[in-house]
């Protein structure tokens, strides 16, 4: 009897405690309602992706204590579906591990799970795949990307739902597409991810979108929170940015400025607007491995430091503490400032002598995994061009006197695939505009006989490929060992390259 009373409690109390977890938009009032109480935020984007899954808590933790609500995310659909139908949410890909710790330090999530994110990331965070398909026409309402953009929704949004702050997670807020308005003005498929959105998070999810003030009117959605954008150039303007906001939100709703770049001057100036607003970045982390994106001028780099508040090692700057300080003066604000994290740890160890081991192609056999023989090179996406593709690069080689039967090698390394101009970008020798002597090369093969044997290098295994040292002269492509003896294990490091050139570093743990 007694058990059964008690039982009875526990279950009216849990019933209680997620009745009282809302989240909402109170137009009228022009204001966003969390449990009853008007609520507002002040976030910071950190992207899981870019920072190691050992180091999420502390880095959430520096978070919180310099007084933010909120953090602001990504989810990058490539680095989860690299290979299409292959899904992985394991170690740095477990973003619901990522946003538990999150909920657990009192910041609220505010997700952007694309399908399109642009960051800065390789090809904006659609799969490479989708281009195999000439007919594809990625962002849009085109069958083919549409299909596929919803078929990864359908698999990641029921991973939000229980996440959601209304089913008792930390996600406030969920973000459609990423700054869609300037990029295109397709109202079916903005609407399509609305219309997928609201069945599979449910009626009451608060969904956004994000544009610059000038592209929000093809940005916007029906239905669908209609936030901005903007940087310094709210210092002057961001009245007329917020009045555009509220137009485009049929007059009401709460100020939110999505993507704020952290100038020192305008943070007050945010605040005393009475908007919420978003550090874009709060800290920026690492491009890990492949997955930096590329701009026409240039592939991206590794660190993603953004020269944000947080540096890519995760300690502070003043940055973090002009924020902290102007947290700590509000009077009316829940998460109060805690005890300054100290920087994490750093051991350094001067002078690791580096060997040379041969050359990349001495280690072919072991590194080449498929060679395709065809007329005209194969780009690797495998060969289909796209129709709209523009090659951007155009580079004359000079060769010296040749003899029949030499062979030409071309290594075509992938620096990153372009994150805005364009998302249709193919990697290799884009068959139809190569030309020899200003002859076009494609299909001729009676004049040179020229076949192609086009080979994919995996750099993956070079660890295990390097066999000899050698002395010889320093040519491209030479691979060098060395070995760093990681002194305190609980302690970071980081590789100075400044005196190197251009290359790949590679870390084995022994
Ligand atoms: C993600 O992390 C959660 C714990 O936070 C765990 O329950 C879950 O199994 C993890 N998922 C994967 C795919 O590893
Ligand atoms: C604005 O109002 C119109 C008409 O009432 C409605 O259809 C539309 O969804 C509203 N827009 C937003 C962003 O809520
Ligand atoms: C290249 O070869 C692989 C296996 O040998 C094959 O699966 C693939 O379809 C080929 N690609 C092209 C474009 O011929
Ligand atoms: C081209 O190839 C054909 C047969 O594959 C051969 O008979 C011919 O001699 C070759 N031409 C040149 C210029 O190498």
């Amino acid at each position: 009897m007694l058990q059964r009373v008690s039982i009875l409690l526990l279950s009216i109390f849990a019933q209680i405690l997620i009745a009282d977890r809302s989240f909402y938009i109170d137009y009228a009032n022009n204001q966003f309602v969390r449990d009853g109480k008007p609520f507002r935020y002040i976030s910071g984007s950190i992207h899981y992706f870019r920072t190691l899954p050992d180091q999420w808590e502390e880095r959430l933790k520096a978070i919180r204590a310099a007084g933010l609500n909120a953090i602001q995310t990504y989810i990058p659909w490539n680095f989860h579906e690299t290979f299409e139908g292959n899904y992985n949410f394991d170690g740095q890909k477990n973003f619901t591990r990522f946003f538990e710790i999150a909920g657990q330090n009192d910041l609220a999530v505010i997700v952007r799970p694309g399908p399109y994110i642009c960051g800065e990331w390789e090809n904006g965070g659609l799969p490479y795949w989708l281009i195999k398909n000439p007919a594809v026409k990625l962002r849009s309402s085109e069958t083919n990307y549409l299909t596929a953009a919803l078929k990864w929704w359908g698999t990641i949004l029921p991973m939000l739902k229980p996440q959601l702050w209304n089913n008792g997670g930390p996600i406030i807020m969920t973000q459609l597409e990423n700054e869609y308005g300037s990029y295109g003005c397709d109202k079916a498929y903005k609407n399509a991810l609305r219309d997928k959105a609201v069945s599979l998070l449910g009626n009451d999810a608060v969904l956004f979108t994000t544009d610059p003030p000038e592209a929000i009117e093809c940005g916007k959605t029906e239905g669908v929170f209609a936030t901005v954008d903007f940087g310094e150039r709210g210092l002057l303007l961001a009245d007329e940015y917020f009045a555009i906001q509220r137009l485009a939100n049929n007059k009401s709703g709460p100020l939110v400025n999505s993507e704020y770049y952290p100038v020192k001057q305008m943070i007050s100036m945010m605040y005393e607007k009475g908007a919420s607003f978003n550090f874009y970045m709060f800290h920026g982390g690492t491009n890990f491995q492949w997955w930096n994106g590329a701009e026409y001028a240039a592939g991206l780099i590794t660190s993603y430091d953004y020269l944000a508040p947080m540096t890519e090692a995760g300690g502070s700057t003043d940055k973090y503490d002009v924020v902290r300080d102007f947290i700590g003066t509000l009077s009316n604000w829940d998460n109060k400032p805690l005890n300054k994290p100290k920087d994490p740890e750093m051991f350094s160890q001067q002078g690791v002598a580096l060997q040379k081991m041969g050359n990349l192609h001495d280690y072919y056999n072991l590194l080449i995994t498929q060679t395709n023989v065809s007329e005209t090179p194969i780009s690797f996406e495998d060969g289909t061009l796209s129709p709209n593709y523009h090659p951007h690069r155009v580079s004359t080689l000079l060769l010296p006197s040749v003899s029949p039967g030499d062979e030409l090698e071309l290594i075509v390394e992938n620096q990153g695939r372009l994150t805005w101009e364009t998302t249709i970008d193919h990697k290799g020798l884009i068959g139809n505009s190569m030309m020899i002597n200003d002859q076009k090369m494609s299909g001729v093969r009676d004049l040179w006989n020229n076949t192609w044997k086009v080979s994919t290098i995996n750099l993956d295994n070079i660890l295990s490929a390097v066999q000899q040292p050698s002395n010889n002269m320093f040519v491209p492509g030479d691979v060098f060992i060395g070995t760093l003896s990681l002194s305190d294990a609980s302690k970071d490091t980081y590789i100075d390259l400044s005196n190197w050139g251009k290359g790949f570093v590679y870390g084995k743990l022994f």
